[in-house]
């Protein structure tokens, strides 16, 4: 270890959270439903799942892009020898057009002003080292993405100040909360460069208001810091209220001649949309032009590959698949989250209301024993080992009440939800609330002798439990 830099040697990467400590258990055993039953079911992982059927049917009918042809001649050499870090341009316009289809159109983005990147993840790393210097701070709303702790201030030295938002307004920000942040920088001695919010929201699920925006925009403005604005899953957006682009917002109030309009950036991905991690699609977009030139530059550590930007621009240019998988993706979301959180209800289980995302972000507090992270950590490593689930719990997104889990709902078949939907109700009937935090009306304890053995909650799947909500 002495030999190491401390950046090889600190822990500050976020691996230790419960977040990736869930993942690392279910790899260890992963359900699968004929070759192990029983095995853990990964809900904390943020997949879209739901719509390859469309893509694979597109690449079908459309060999030549996947085939590295254009008009039936191979291009296999330009592309594998084309590297130039500014991105292949009919990419770049076919993603700026998805992404203005995706705000109905209300804003239009300029290809020149975009920068590709290896997935938001690289997208966000990236602005840090091009709006902030170590020992500098980005204020982050909480519950947060547990991945910024890595992607924000790892390898940046950037530092994250807690936003602190709480259930009783739905965890909307607010004015007094910013300023609270902002205060408590300043006292640990950290200069604030800006604010980053996720819109719609991971863990939430939920777009932010028109009121949110707003006060987010005066608030940068007045402290002349930065807004970034990750938008990755804004077409996930599946009900009502829709989803409001800060870009829109801007505009909405004539600030595109102002100073606030270039310290507003905006950070996209395929990932989430198109269900396309593993591609690792990014892009920054912004309206400063030396973030842009800076972030360019950049991007040779980690750029999309070219033959992924070309099948994808094929893609993405087919206006008419475009609409349609927007429109059929969302329909399929609504269905899931609408299946999860009716099943949850009947077992006495709610969620916050969302209208976006692929998960819910669920209240177990009546579970806890007491109203406190470890009571959370307990119930999470019960559900996780006993019940075999994994989801994620709250405090690893840095809420600060625990007993708030986020559970993912899109990476899976239908069977499989229901399954799980099965171990969780079995579990909530097995247990009765010893010390629960606050009453709850759904719950009735049960004797001993109604409590169900493991291979109980583990085995059954039915689709009684699962009454769509309309
Ligand atoms: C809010 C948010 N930002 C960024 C990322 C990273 O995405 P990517 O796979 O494009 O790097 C994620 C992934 O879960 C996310 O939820």
């Amino acid at each position: 270890m002495k030999f190491l830099s401390t950046k090889a040697t600190c822990n500050s990467h976020g691996q230790d959270s419960s977040y990736f400590l869930g993942w690392q258990e279910y790899e260890k055993n992963p359900y699968d439903e004929v070759r192990n039953p029983t095995g853990i079911i990964q809900m904390g992982l943020a997949e879209n799942q739901l719509s390859f059927d469309i893509l694979e049917s597109w690449m079908k009918d459309n060999p030549d892009a996947a085939g590295f042809k254009r008009d039936g001649e191979s291009i296999f050499r330009e592309l594998a020898l084309f590297q130039d870090y500014h991105g292949l341009p009919e990419f770049k316009n076919a993603l700026v057009d998805f992404m203005s289809e995706i705000r109905g159109n209300k804003v239009s983005f300029d290809a020149n002003k975009l920068v590709l990147t290896a997935g938001a993840t690289s997208a966000n790393e990236t602005l840090m080292f091009c709006l902030a210097n170590p020992g500098e701070a980005f204020l982050l709303p909480t519950p947060y993405y547990p991945g910024f702790d890595r992607d924000l201030k790892w390898r940046t030295g950037v530092e994250i100040v807690p936003i602190q938002c709480s259930s009783s307004n739905g965890f909307e920000i607010t004015q007094s909360a910013l300023e609270e942040a902002y205060q408590q920088a300043h006292e640990l001695n950290l200069k604030v460069k800006g604010v980053l919010v996720t819109n719609p929201s991971n863990p939430l699920g939920t777009t932010l208001t028109r009121e949110e925006l707003d006060l987010l925009i005066s608030f940068v403005d007045d402290k002349e810091i930065h807004l970034i604005s990750d938008e990755i899953y804004s077409g996930t957006v599946f009900d009502s209220p829709g989803f409001v682009s800060v870009l829109e917002a801007l505009k909405d109030r004539n600030l595109e001649d102002s100073d606030v309009w270039s310290r507003v950036h905006i950070v996209y991905s395929l990932s989430k949309d198109l269900g396309l991690p593993g591609f690792r699609i990014g892009a920054i977009y912004s309206n400063d032009d030396v973030v842009v030139a800076t972030a360019t530059k950049m991007s040779s550590f980690g750029l999309v590959s070219s033959q992924t930007q070309y099948l994808l621009s094929a893609m993405l240019s087919d206006k008419e698949f475009a609409i349609n998988y927007i429109a059929e993706n969302k329909k399929r979301l609504q269905n899931r989250h609408d299946m999860l959180v009716s099943g949850l209800r009947n077992a006495g289980i709610s969620c916050l209301n969302s209208n976006a995302g692929l998960f819910c972000w669920v209240d177990l507090r009546h579970l806890l024993n007491s109203n406190t992270f470890e009571a959370e950590m307990d119930l999470w490593k019960k559900i996780l080992f006993q019940v075999k689930l994994n989801i994620s719990p709250g405090s690893s997104c840095h809420c600060t009440e625990p007993g708030w889990f986020r559970v993912c709902f899109a990476n899976m078949s239908e069977e499989t939800l229901l399954l799980s939907l099965q171990r969780i109700k079995a579990f909530v009937a097995s247990i009765a609330p010893v010390q629960s935090t606050r009453s709850n009306t759904h719950l009735r304890p049960m004797g001993h002798s109604r409590r169900m053995s493991l291979s109980k909650w583990v085995f059954r799947l039915s689709s009684h439990d699962y009454e769509p909500e309309r």
